[in-house]
């Protein structure tokens, strides 16, 4: 939506959860209808590199589903560096975003990265999806840990998403000592 200041809505469901680092002019819980989190995106410059990427979350069409996030009413400037942090593969995307706390919606944009584009991986099975992650680290940090932060912030919330949390518990398996 564009208000009166030029102002749009940004729905985060990845690392624009738990990371900002831009500024915001308001932040709501929130949701929107027909997409779900998947960690299907590869990861060439955060959570990976070109050699050996990463694995990020990307939403996929899903008819009945619901995914859950934190939609940031920013300024226009605020474009330019989301558009380079969500670089590798990602596109901005209309959608409709539901406010949770006052219910209100509002059209807006998220990031999302579609089959075809470079860093695509797909879908793998979640032992393969954990193994893969527990091994990748990038430039902001393990891969690990982009999914334990993220479980641990939809938690927080007061939310679930069973990929993100299965793929968490499977880790912290793995990082159990024996
Ligand atoms: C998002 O957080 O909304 C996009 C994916 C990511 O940067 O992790």
């Amino acid at each position: 939506m564009v208000d009166r200041r030029g102002s749009t809505w940004v729905f985060g469901y990845g690392s624009l959860i738990y990371k900002t680092g831009f500024d915001f002019l308001r932040c709501e819980r929130a949701a929107v209808r027909g997409w779900q989190r998947r960690f299907w995106q590869g990861s060439h410059d955060h959570r990976g590199t070109p050699e050996a990427p990463g694995r990020v979350v990307t939403l996929v069409p899903a008819a009945r589903a619901v995914c859950t996030g934190i939609a940031y009413l920013v300024e226009p400037a605020v474009f330019d560096y989301l558009d380079h942090r969500e670089k590798n593969g990602y596109r901005r995307q209309p959608v409709e975003i539901a406010l949770t706390d006052t219910g209100e919606v509002c059209a807006g944009v998220t990031y999302i990265a579609q089959e075809g584009n470079p860093a695509y991986l797909g879908p793998a099975p979640m032992e393969e999806l954990a193994r893969h992650i527990a091994a990748s680290r990038g430039p902001s940090g393990s891969n690990m840990d982009y999914v334990l932060e993220l479980a641990e912030s939809l938690e927080a919330m007061g939310e679930r998403d069973e990929h993100v949390s299965e793929l968490a518990r499977r880790l912290k398996e793995f990082s159990r000592p024996v």
